[in-house]
Parts: structure tokens; sequence; C-alpha cells
């Protein structure tokens, strides 16, 4: 199977976490797109869905599923999201798509989050790949030094030539070189630094199942 069918996979297998009449939490990336397809054909039984990225808010709209402001609605059932890496713990790292501030908002009002991906997110340790970071601007490069302290090396993302500019007005510090043995206290320590808005670890936040796509079809673990 392709990784593309995979994402079908794992996408339509999140289907079975869906609460009927509830609004269901929804995340941003190539995964949660086939997701959110799958979801197109089941739109009449939920009420609609809470958005992580304006991207995603535009997918469901345009396949006809309300889209709630995250204000207006209590706690969710269920969040659906993809992961850049997940590790035997359910703790992840996330933001590849630069949505992650808005991610851990929807992660955090819900009560379940089910993480969707293929086997190639499984690792031992996170840190393999580059870990974004949402920042406020005037506080770039101070972090670039701060994770240089770490062992990390921290580049601005950049789009067309600039600074990738985040749905929340911000950027984005990719950093590679770091091995995250204990992701409960990395997160803590991280979030803490000035001009931090959202690090792309989900240990707080981690996933309770995940529905992992491989040559077997998909295998579910709960954490
Ligand atoms: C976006 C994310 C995504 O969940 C993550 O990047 C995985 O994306 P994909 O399903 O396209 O591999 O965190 O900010």
């Amino acid at each position: 199977m392709t990784q593309d069918e995979l994402k079908t996979l794992v996408g339509q297998a999140a289907l079975h976490y869906v609460v009927p009449g509830e609004i269901v939490g929804v995340g941003t990336g190539s995964t949660v797109n086939k997701f959110i397809d799958a979801l197109a054909s089941i739109k009449d039984q939920v009420k609609g869905a809470v958005s992580s990225s304006e991207a995603s808010t535009a997918r469901l709209k345009a396949l006809g599923i309300p889209v709630f402001d995250a204000n207006d609605v209590g706690e969710l059932a269920v969040y659906i999201d993809g992961a850049d890496e997940i590790d035997g713990r359910g703790y992840m790292v996330k933001g590849g798509g630069a949505a992650l501030t808005r991610e851990k908002i929807v992660a955090a009002q819900s009560r379940l989050f089910v993480c969707i991906a293929d086997e190639s997110k499984l690792v031992q340790t996170l840190g393999q790949f580059p870990l974004p970071v949402e920042v406020i601007p005037m506080s770039a490069n101070q972090l670039v030094r701060q994770f240089a302290a770490l062992g990390g090396k921290a580049a601005i993302r950049q789009k067309d030539g600039q600074p990738l500019v985040t749905d929340n007005g911000q950027y984005i510090l990719d950093v590679t070189g770091l091995q995250i043995a204990d992701p409960l206290a990395f997160e803590t320590q991280v979030s803490q630094w000035p001009g931090v808005v959202t690090v792309g670890v989900f240990a707080h936040q981690k996933a309770g199942v995940c529905l992992l796509g491989g040559a077997a079809g998909v295998k579910t673990v709960t954490y």
C-alpha cells in the first residue's frame, strides 16, 4: 500500500471515534484531509467540527460540514489529528503544517486525542523530525540561541523566500539535533521561554489512541 492509501485507511478508521450528534475536533494535514473527506460521508450524523487551521476550515466548509468557533462550544468528546512523530507512550511531535498552536488548543478542549498516522511516524525517541516551535517574531533570534544551548539548531521556517507567517501571525522555528528523552519536562521547560507561543511537543496533550496504518492494515494502539 502507498503512504497515501495508508492515510486514507486511517482517516476512514477514525470515523469509529466520532460521536453521533456531537461536534468533533479536527486537526490539520494530509492525513486529516483524508479524515475530513471520510467525515463528509457521515456529515448528517454530526453537529459539526471545531477546526485547528484555516486550511482545515476551508476543506470542512467546502464539504458542507459546519465549523464552530472553539469559544462557542464546551468540551469536545474527541479530537482527531495526525502527527509528525509518535513514540511508544503516545507523546508526539506536531506542527509540520504550522498549525500546532490551534491544534494544541483544540486537543486541550477534547477528552480524547485520536492520532491518525502511518507507521513511518513511529519513533523510539522524539527529535528526529525537526521540532516546530511557534514564536513571537521579535523573540526569534534569542530563542535560536536558547535552543543552541540545548544542543539544537533552530531556523526560521521560510515560504517563498520570506519567513512563513502562521494563521496566528507568528513565525515557526524548526529545531534539529534534539533528542527529547523526557517529553513532559521538555514541553514544560520550553513553553516557559519568553516569546514561545507553542512548542510542537505534545506530551501534556498526548494521544490516548493511535490508529497506525501499516502493511497489515490499521493497528489500534491505546496509551
Ligand atoms: C500540522 C500537523 C500535522 O498533524 C502533521 O504535520 C502531520 O501531517 P501529515 O498528516 O500531512 O503527515 O501537526 O501542523
